[in-house]
């Protein structure tokens, strides 16, 4: 089973600062419009996106998981855009997205997620993370760590409901290999105080009670894979898919013996095409 890893693309064009003043939340929206303008704009561009799509297309990927943040500042005009590229990406069934906090930015930017995003989000009726998806006998549990904060904020929180919720489909599929999707970086220390998600904490009491075998997040905007504890799973931050040197991960994941086999790689544009890291393989057992 082979699963591709994407995140952080910010790949919308906002409607012009000008115009934000009518809307909500209209200090937040201008500073992040700003940091879209003067920084974001250059450093995060759709043609390396799009060569980075091309790249992943030739993988022949099961699943694209995809951890948020797609657009810059959550208006209903982005959030749109997103969908459409969504819909061009790959069709739902094959993507499994949770969002970042730049997808529910403020005001009514979640319920725009909600309807514009619907099948890809994978929600159903009830409307509430985790979303649970199996793909033979590997779990992926999408967490929501995407809140709006006040400006300047850029912190995710998890909740207690959606914590025990958490808890409750890893012990019901203890037997699986469980892969955990969310925007930010799972665990305390792991990010500065205002990009932190603020109950990293609980989110590691649940792991310690109901380990999972991979965690897979965004944020950070860097390919990073030294924080992972000694005896928790493996964690991988990606970077993002729009950077010049863009970038995803495959994860192929293969039933062995009493377990399971792993083999990750790390992808990364340069000027002559995209670099391929050496493989990471480890072995997971499966639960007593
Ligand atoms: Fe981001
Ligand atoms: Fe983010």
């Amino acid at each position: 089973m082979r699963f591709i890893h994407l995140t952080d693309p910010h790949l919308t064009v906002p409607p012009h600062g000008r115009t934000l003043a009518s809307r909500s939340h209209y200090g937040k929206r201008y500073l992040g419009y700003a940091s879209w303008a003067n920084k974001r704009r250059h450093t995060l561009r759709r043609v390396w996106l799009d060569e980075l799509l091309q790249e992943v297309n030739g993988l022949a990927a099961d699943q694209l998981l995809i951890s948020g943040d797609l657009t810059q500042i959550g208006l209903e005009e982005e959030i749109v855009q997103a969908r459409q590229w969504l819909e061009a990406l790959a069709p739902p069934d094959r993507i499994t997205f949770v969002p970042g906090n730049h997808d529910n930015f403020a005001g009514e930017s979640w319920d725009l997620v909600r309807r514009e995003w619907s099948e890809f989000l994978h929600l159903e009726s009830r409307q509430q993370h985790p979303v649970t998806r199996h793909f033979g006998d590997v779990t992926v549990l999408g967490l929501n760590s995407a809140v709006p904060t006040r400006p300047l904020s850029a912190c995710g929180l998890l909740g207690a409901g959606q914590l025990e919720r958490l808890s409750l489909a890893l012990e019901r599929h203890r037997d699986t290999f469980k892969i955990l999707l969310l925007h930010h970086p799972p665990l305390p220390g792991m990010i500065g105080f205002r990009k932190r998600l603020r109950d990293a904490a609980a989110l590691a009491g649940v792991l310690t009670e109901q380990p999972v075998d991979l965690v897979l997040h965004g944020h950070r905007h860097r390919n990073l894979s030294a924080d992972t504890p000694a005896a928790g799973p493996r964690i991988f931050c990606t970077g993002p898919a729009s950077s010049k040197d863009a970038s995803f991960r495959v994860f192929d994941v293969a039933r062995e013996g009493a377990g399971w086999r792993v083999e990750a790689t790390l992808r990364q544009r340069t000027a002559d095409g995209f670099q391929v890291s050496e493989a990471e393989r480890w072995m997971v057992s499966a639960p007593d």
